[in-house]
């Protein structure tokens, strides 16, 4: 148990927001890494007195809390085998692929569960030791759902919130799952569970409602107490995440991106048309459709590799994971046959780019790309679609953006929106996309714009924490249930 020094905010996520270096004397370091999260969450960490309870991404690695831009990072240890288990098993081909519509089919090992049981454990308990009395903490993702539920064993007096970054699934894909009721039970330990999408939320009660029997009302379920009579309610609502719109817009601004953004098109040969797929390697992505599309544009001759040109980044991601492995070899066999039969000296049709860029030559390659691609067959949010739109003070630009993404609910009106499993149709979209005139570029960019830059993630964050806050502190002796 805490004394009253803990901390009043508490952020339990799988990775912690630096990464770590072993120097050449075995020396340990540390550099932020410049994610969306900490992005977030930083003004309240540091405003609140906050923690941060994370992996360090490496195996075995040890290392005492420390602190780093006013708040307390907490590294937890995970082993190789853990990693194996808990990281690259069950989180990553069990729930990811489960939890998106079983694009890759979800492998169920009772060995994986264990370690994510166990593993969740360590966070919990991590958690529960930093946090003060009456304090708040707040879980991220599908690596950590048990966490709620043990915190809440651990420490009864805290307020609890969970945010799902991706999709959560129809209750008859869930059901799947063998642990299915252990998962439920372990997000209802939380006070607030956020999603996405309301489309989610209302997946998530359902599921709960099915597999637990407890009764819902709208997006509240009421847990019954040790008598069997209405004890706790947990809430779940949509809070759709977004992107520090204000700084992406700076930065894209500045003489440096927009002399690199028309380098970058210059490098290219200044197509007339440079399309733009920037994503993780993952089988999400839609990755493959949206090159044989644009193969397919080729072919027919409705575009030409002297006037459109696509640049695919395409960042390492899971790579142990072999549904990852896989994928890599599909694409890069797809782009190598595309850029053989179409490529020209001086024009490649595809310029594949398995990096990851700062966030500087993101900007410029957001501000040279005439048309930006999101394909994703299945989506929880996609921030590159917002970041396209945060770089664009230009009111230039066009977004094609598949329907299956949390981003195509929140900004419709103003995306060209696809289906990518109908080629047919996406080709037919990206050639509008390619050809729109640049009156309807603005009217779109302008109303896409509005939402972006005042929907940030600032206000994502400040208005989960006003609803979680607004739940009332527990004293210590309360039912745990
Ligand atoms: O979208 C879910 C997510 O876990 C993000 O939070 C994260 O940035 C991304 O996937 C990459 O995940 P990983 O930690 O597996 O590299």
């Amino acid at each position: 148990m805490p004394g009253k020094d803990g901390y009043d905010l508490v952020v339990v996520a799988n990775r912690l927001p630096v990464d770590f270096s072993v120097g050449p004397e075995g020396d340990l370091t540390w550099q932020r890494s410049p994610g969306g999260l900490v992005t977030a969450l930083e003004p309240v960490m540091q405003g609140a007195d906050g923690a941060w309870v994370g992996w360090s991404g490496a195996p075995d690695l040890a290392h005492e809390p420390f602190t780093a831009d006013g708040m307390l990072l907490v590294p937890v240890t995970l082993s190789a085998q853990e990693i194996a288990r808990y990281y690259e098993g069950f989180s990553n081909a069990t729930l990811w692929p489960l939890y998106h519509d079983v694009i890759a089919p979800p492998a169920y090992h009772r060995q994986w569960w264990d370690a994510y049981r166990r593993v969740n454990q360590r966070f919990a308990d991590a958690a529960a030791e930093q946090a003060a009395e009456g304090g708040v903490v707040w879980v991220h993702d599908y690596q950590l759902q048990l966490v709620p539920r043990m915190l809440r064993d651990l420490r009864p007096d805290l307020r609890i919130g969970f945010f799902d970054h991706i999709p959560f699934p129809p209750v008859e894909l869930f059901a799947q799952l063998p642990w299915r009721r252990q998962i439920i039970d372990g997000l209802l330990g939380a006070d607030l569970v956020g999603f996405q999408r309301t489309g989610d939320a209302a997946n998530f009660v359902r599921s709960a409602r099915r597999l637990t029997g407890y009764t819902t009302r709208g997006p509240v379920i009421t847990i019954p107490d040790a008598d069997g009579r209405p004890g706790r309610h947990v809430r779940a609502s949509s809070f759709p995440i977004s992107i520090d719109s204000h700084r992406f817009d700076t930065l894209a601004r500045t003489p440096e991106v927009q002399a690199r953004a028309k380098e970058i098109k210059a490098d290219l040969g200044n197509p007339d048309t440079l399309m733009l797929g920037v994503d993780r390697l993952d089988y999400t992505k839609g990755i493959r459709h949206r090159i044989k599309a644009y193969g397919e544009l080729l072919d027919d001759g409705r575009l030409d590799v002297e006037h459109a040109t696509l640049v695919q980044v395409a960042s390492p991601s899971r790579e142990n994971v072999g549904a990852y492995q896989e994928l890599r070899e599909h694409v890069e066999v797809l782009v190598g046959r595309i850029n053989g039969e179409y490529g020209e000296l001086g024009h490649s049709a595809i310029h594949y780019l398995h990096h990851s860029y700062p966030p500087e030559e993101m900007a410029a390659l957001y501000l040279a790309a005439d048309v930006l691609l999101v394909t994703s067959l299945r989506d929880g949010m996609n921030l590159v679609a917002k970041e396209y739109i945060a770089a664009r003070s230009d009111d230039r630009g066009a977004l094609v953006l598949s329907e299956f993404t949390g981003a195509a609910d929140e900004l419709s009106p103003g995306p060209l929106l696809v289906n990518p499993h109908d080629i047919d149709g996406m080709k037919d979209i990206i050639v509008a996309a390619a050809t729109m005139d640049p009156r309807e570029q603005r009217r779109r960019m302008r109303r896409l714009r509005r939402k972006v830059l005042a929907d940030d993630v600032a206000k994502w964050s400040e208005t989960f924490l006003g609803v979680l806050t607004a739940v009332p502190p527990r004293p210590l002796t309360v039912d745990p249930r």
